[in-house]
């Protein structure tokens, strides 16, 4: 069990009125949870800046009858074989497949893994999530 440290913060007034309103919001019920998760979501981008493994997901849309682009995605999933730890794909409708790529490994290579399937012509909407292995951050 991680040592709890407590120390005080000094801030503008309407600055501390503005976190507290966004805080009840997204229903953190104490400021310190809602401060300890900013912390994470910083950590978690140096990660994504400035480390060497990174946990992400890559998710696509796309209609599956173009049969070109059904080929080059999974051409490129291939490729990208080292990083990517699961792939769930679903069917949405008549037209529309859903991928759910899981990658572990580079953020770089991440990045490439998700920039390459995006500007693929027909892919409707590609994003990567950018998560953590949980192991640097408490
Ligand atoms: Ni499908």
């Amino acid at each position: 069990m991680p040592k709890v440290i407590r120390f005080g913060v000094s801030l503008e007034d309407g600055l501390l009125e503005k976190f507290d309103r966004r805080r009840k919001a997204r229903n953190y019920s104490n400021r310190s949870e809602a401060i300890r998760d900013l912390i994470r979501e910083d950590l978690v981008k140096a990660e994504w800046e400035l480390g060497t493994e990174v946990v992400g997901v890559v998710t696509i849309v796309y209609d599956h009858h173009k049969r070109e682009l059904v080929n080059k995605l999974m051409d490129i999933q291939h490729d990208f074989g080292k990083i990517i730890i699961s792939s769930q794909h679903i069917h949405l409708d008549h037209n529309n497949c859903l991928e759910i790529i899981a990658v572990s490994g580079s953020p770089r290579e991440a990045e490439r893994l998700a920039d390459s399937l995006k500007s693929i012509k027909g892919v409707k909407h590609a994003t990567l999530s950018m998560s953590t292995s949980g192991r640097h951050i408490q």
